[in-house]
């Protein structure tokens, strides 16, 4: 049985009857723990799984904000229909000369970088440690997999729920990825509340990450091209080897290890 992971407390509220089923069955995957409260009012002091017809909501009393993973609608929504590889993130992957190369992201959060590299035409495997934050976005991957514009791109996504330097121990050779997409968390700095508050709770579900240098360590061992690492712009390289090149954006930059 996985560790949900979280500091708080966590409740599962089926939005009705019919999703009482689903919500019991959410619950037993992830924590035994878990509440499913029997009335429908909302917890004031435990983080809230909402399980409706229009998907799952993480809903937190405390920052009274909540997160839903949706590749339609939004900034990412948006970003995917507009994207380009003039972006950085696709400067920041390029390789010349190899045909439908693989990225491993193996930080993959909600979803929204490997969602933009599913749209530039790679094949993405997303691994995830958290089980609710993995639920979530396995929960906006199959509401986007019903809408014709979005499936071609989650043909290419495999989302994958499991702590990353496992993964990659046990990987085959022939699985062994050309690039491999790393983005730790990291205190959040924009100037957006709305963006602040979703970061917030992310942290508060996932904690900040103490596993960098190991991610790097072991990425640099299986990725036969490339290392991506995404950091604030003005925040240090992760501990380890020096990065070949960077690429500087706005907020963002990118420190990028070539093997
Ligand atoms: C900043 S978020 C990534 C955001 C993501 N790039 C996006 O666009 O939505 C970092 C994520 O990496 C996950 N993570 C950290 N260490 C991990 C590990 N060893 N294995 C798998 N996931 C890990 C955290 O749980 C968190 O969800």
């Amino acid at each position: 049985m996985a560790n949900h992971g979280c500091k708080f407390p966590i409740e599962i509220q089926p939005e009705n009857h019919e999703q009482i089923v689903f919500a019991q069955k959410i619950a037993n995957q992830i924590h035994p723990s878990i509440v499913i409260p029997s009335t429908q009012q909302l917890s004031t002091t435990a983080l809230t799984l909402l399980v409706g017809f229009q998907g799952i909501t993480l809903y937190s009393p405390y920052l009274k904000a909540s997160i839903k993973v949706d590749f339609l609608n939004g900034i990412i929504g948006y970003r995917c229909r507009h994207s380009s590889n003039k972006e950085l993130i696709a400067r920041a992957v390029k390789l010349k000369n190899i045909k439908n190369p693989r990225v491993l992201d193996i930080t993959a959060g909600l979803g929204k970088d490997g969602f933009i590299l599913a749209s530039l035409g790679y094949q993405v495997s997303m691994v995830e440690k958290s089980p609710i934050v993995h639920l979530l976005l396995e929960d906006g991957l199959t509401r986007a997999n019903q809408i014709p514009e979005l499936s071609e791109i989650t043909c290419r996504i495999f989302n994958i729920y499991k702590d990353s330097i496992d993964y990659m121990h046990h990987m085959d050779k022939q699985d062994y990825p050309e690039i491999i997409y790393v983005d730790p968390m990291f205190p959040e700095r924009s100037k957006s509340a709305l963006v602040k508050k979703e970061m917030q709770l992310l942290q508060d579900l996932v904690g900040v990450d103490q596993n960098d240098p190991l991610l790097l360590e072991v990425a640099l061992e299986y990725a036969q091209k490339r290392v991506v690492v995404k950091r604030p712009r003005l925040a240090p390289p992760i501990k380890g080897p020096s990065p070949g090149f960077t690429l500087q954006g706005k907020s963002i930059r990118f420190d990028i290890y070539l093997i």
